[in-house]
């Protein structure tokens, strides 16, 4: 009985939270602005006011990854245009640890895949002009079955900051509810704010990236405990679609499908995650899949940046090849997903296996994507009434796959796709 009027409060304070977000989504519309930009005690160093951009070892080396790979791809980062294109994080994922010290209590690193230390590799990073990320998790141990943070915050928080650390992903293994059935919402916020705000006191600009795989609804309170982006669902295999979308693992349709009506927690200070970009990784490294090709990987790069997705790359950087180049080095996608304005897209219109996405940017433009979901070849038109456009509007329309203006849009868009590609158009009005 206690436990249930316990659940029912909590309820309510989460119901409470949507209708807040939702009012204040629609009172920052009207006045074009976020609270984020103002509120200094939520968001102090007003980090991650567009997508966080980056790259992170675990998709290309899982538990391989060593100091050597990460000097080498910040040398590539700079080597091959990448830092030009926005891309600024070097994040390490799980198995950098080598353990806990029982004297200091103290994080280690693996002594022989980091013999320079942590704070070494950071300065290396930062060196490049570059920003340095590590993994770290809310239980006891991490999902690699490595020492937890859970009742360590403050010693690693401190420690992350002494070593230079930029940005934290902070995984949810090896906590309490895992597995069950009846999560604790509660347990999960709590965990997640121990660190955030042991990252806050450092006084270091720390960027917090939540992944509880979106069990908890983080998206409700991720902001609130100091979050900057959150996992909406589990990992993104290397695979088009998976067999179910509701379990590990996930393809890019099943990603794409997961994040479709949650654009309103999105915005300048915090993002809606669905997880890392697979582009490039052409079936090697640790996470598994099958491949997908490179039609298939621009889409997922196109539809990440229309929802303002976190970019953060996953293949071995050092070794891309033209088309892998191409796709990450696109500046024009990119410029979609890094718009000021900070809205998420969504989808507004679906038929006969393709659909129509529509994303608000800055200076009255809108950015159009036809994505086809369908295995042929596919031509597609939406008339602007159905996409949510003035229909006696005309725009200038600039394809951003070919770098070039292709036909003014008057009442109407089209687009022709190769199976699983995805178009996307940047629409400004003509005056
Ligand atoms: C998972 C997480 C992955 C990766 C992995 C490391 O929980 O979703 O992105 O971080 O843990 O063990």
């Amino acid at each position: 009985m206690i436990r249930s009027t316990k659940h029912f409060a909590f309820f309510i304070i989460i119901l409470s939270g949507i209708y807040c977000i939702q009012g204040c989504q629609q009172k920052n519309d009207k006045q074009g602005s976020t609270t984020d930009k103002t509120d200094t005690t939520i968001n102090p160093h007003h980090l991650a006011m567009t997508p966080p951009m980056g790259w992170n070892s675990w998709n290309a080396f899982g538990k391989e990854v060593t100091e050597q790979v990460i000097r080498e791809t910040a040398d590539s980062f700079v080597s091959s245009g990448l830092k030009d294109a926005g891309y600024t994080y070097i994040v390490i994922d799980d198995i950098w640890q080598g353990g806990r010290d029982s004297t200091t209590g103290l994080l280690y690193p693996d002594p022989k895949r980091f013999p320079s230390g942590i704070k070494a590799l950071a300065d290396y990073v930062h060196s490049k002009g570059l920003k340095f990320g590590i993994y770290s998790d809310a239980g006891t141990l991490t999902c690699g079955r490595m020492p937890g943070s859970y009742g360590h915050e403050e010693k690693d928080a401190n420690l992350f900051a002494e070593w230079g650390v930029d940005f934290v992903k902070y995984d949810f293994c090896f906590c309490s509810d895992l597995g069950s059935t009846n999560i604790d919402y509660k347990e999960g916020m709590a965990r997640y704010k121990a660190m955030g705000d042991a990252l806050k006191a450092t006084g270091r600009p720390i960027v917090f990236s939540i992944c509880e795989w979106g069990d908890r609804s983080p998206w409700i309170w991720g902001r609130e405990v100091g979050g900057h982006m959150w996992r909406m669902g589990s990992d993104v295999y290397d695979i088009w679609d998976s067999p179910r979308s509701d379990q590990d693992p996930v393809g890019i349709l099943g990603s794409i499908d997961g994040e479709t009506n949650l654009r309103r927690f999105a915005g300048p200070g915090g993002w809606n995650d669905p997880d890392m970009l697979i582009v490039g990784l052409n079936n090697t490294g640790n996470i598994k899949g099958g491949g997908c090709n490179d039609i298939e990987y621009r889409t997922q790069m196109s539809m990440w940046c229309m929802m303002a997705a976190p970019l953060m790359m996953g293949c071995d950087i050092r070794h891309m090849n033209e088309a892998t180049r191409t796709i990450l080095l696109n500046k024009d996608v990119i410029a979609v997903d890094q718009d000021t304005l900070g809205k998420q897209g969504y989808r507004v219109m679906r038929k006969d296996g393709w659909e129509v996405w529509k994303k608000q940017l800055s200076g009255n433009r809108v950015a159009i994507s036809f994505l086809n979901r369908n295995s042929q070849n596919t031509n597609a038109t939406a008339e602007f009434k159905h996409i949510e456009l003035d229909s006696t509007a005309k725009y200038t329309v600039y394809d951003v796959w070919k770098h070039a203006q292709v036909e003014d849009a008057n009442g109407k868009i089209s687009a022709t796709m190769q199976p699983h590609e995805t178009q996307v158009f940047v629409l400004t009005p003509n005056k």
